[in-house]
């Protein structure tokens, strides 16, 4: 057993130190702490783990991304040399899916440079055992990438990025924070109020008790990572749950083995996510000078021919047809996750991405 101060008691000490620590700052040593976060620790996907994610619940996502890349490279004249570049790509499912089909894509695979963005050892290994015959590279920095067009894909990574919220309260918002009552964890509020001038206009006149969510570190990903792609060309694909327009709303949730938890309980051992605003990150790639677009994973993956591609696939493997159609409803119903996950695409210039309206 080691004596190292378990995740809990580290925050708490900092708590009692130096009072009180935004959402951010908590959500920052839950999910990322280098000894005890829950990215840093086991591998947190697939049926047995607090969730699953849609390359896992089927291979026609992965090869469906491969297709779009495919397409945004060959729109550039097919480059002799550029990155891809995965943010967290979990067990490295997505990318195989996707490189099994852009494989087929006569040049693509000489000309890739295979970049992987990840923070989980147990993760970094499936990712290398699955991927290794493309020699990934694994940045410590979210933009260190070549001089080449490059083109970004993020499944379900925006959501795990910190993120802080603000209430609004009768003269003012106030930031939300986490201290001790009773030597327990509990939200409270910051005393000094935040003029309502100081939020995005679409948060004034809101009722007293909204809460307001913004990630500083989503923002700081897609500003760092949109000035590359318009100095280089290509595009970002994420995709992700989350809204349209930044709008009041309390996001904020933690999962445990498939089942809601509460979020301040044994931090490290409970994923905490946030839905994804995506009108802040198209309002940093339209101040960079890309195109921001957005639609539905439904409607995302209708368009280039998930139905089609599951008929194909199942007429092949007889002995599958429940499980492909089980795995189509669950991609694109709206009562799964047809509508709730969104697809958002940053391209630079004249690019124009496939899949949306
Ligand atoms: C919800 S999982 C999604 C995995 C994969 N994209 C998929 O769809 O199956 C989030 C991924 O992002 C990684 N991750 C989370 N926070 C990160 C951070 N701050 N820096 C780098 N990777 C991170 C996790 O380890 C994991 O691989």
């Amino acid at each position: 057993m080691s004596d190292a101060p378990s995740l809990s008691d580290l925050i708490d000490l900092q708590i009692r130190a130096n009072g009180p620590i935004s959402l951010a700052t908590y959500m920052g040593l839950a999910l990322t702490h280098p000894r005890a976060g829950y990215y840093t620790g086991t591998d947190p996907l697939g049926a047995k783990g607090d969730f699953i994610t849609a390359p896992e619940i089927s291979q026609m996502f992965g090869e469906f991304i491969g297709f779009y890349i495919v397409n945004l490279w060959q729109q550039l004249g097919e480059p002799k040399s550029f990155t891809l570049l995965e943010l967290g790509p979990g067990r490295g499912t997505l990318m195989q899916d996707a490189l099994r089909v852009a494989a087929k894509a006569e040049g693509f695979i000489d000309a890739l440079h295979l970049q992987l963005f990840e923070t989980n050892p147990a993760l970094k290994a499936q990712q290398a055992e699955r991927l290794g015959q493309f020699n990934p590279y694994w940045a410590t920095e979210i933009d260190a990438v070549a001089e080449d067009p490059l083109f970004v894909v993020a499944n379900e990574f925006f959501d795990a990025l910190p993120i802080r919220q603000f209430v609004k309260g009768t003269n003012g918002w106030h930031e939300r924070l986490i201290g001790l009552r009773d030597g327990k964890r509990a939200f409270g509020l910051s005393p000094t109020p935040i003029p309502e001038a100081a939020l995005p206009p679409a948060l004034h006149d809101s009722p007293e008790g909204a809460v307001y969510e913004v990630s500083l570190a989503s923002a700081d990903a897609m500003q760092r990572l949109g000035k590359r792609i318009s100095e280089l060309g290509g595009g970002l694909l994420a995709i992700d749950y989350g809204y349209a327009e930044t709008q009041a709303g309390e996001t904020l949730q933690a999962i445990r083995r498939h089942a809601f938890a509460d979020p301040l309980e044994t931090p490290g051992e409970i994923d905490l996510s946030a839905h994804v605003d995506f009108g802040a990150l198209a309002t940093v790639a339209t101040g960079l000078g890309l195109k921001p677009a957005l639609t539905t994973q439904r409607d995302f993956l209708a368009r280039l021919g998930i139905v089609e591609r599951a008929s194909a696939l199942a007429k092949a493997n007889p002995a599958q047809v429940d499980t492909i159609a089980a795995a189509l409803r669950r991609l694109t119903d709206v009562s799964e996750m047809g509508t709730l996950f969104k697809v958002f695409a940053a391209t630079s210039g004249e690019l124009e991405p496939i899949g949306f309206a």
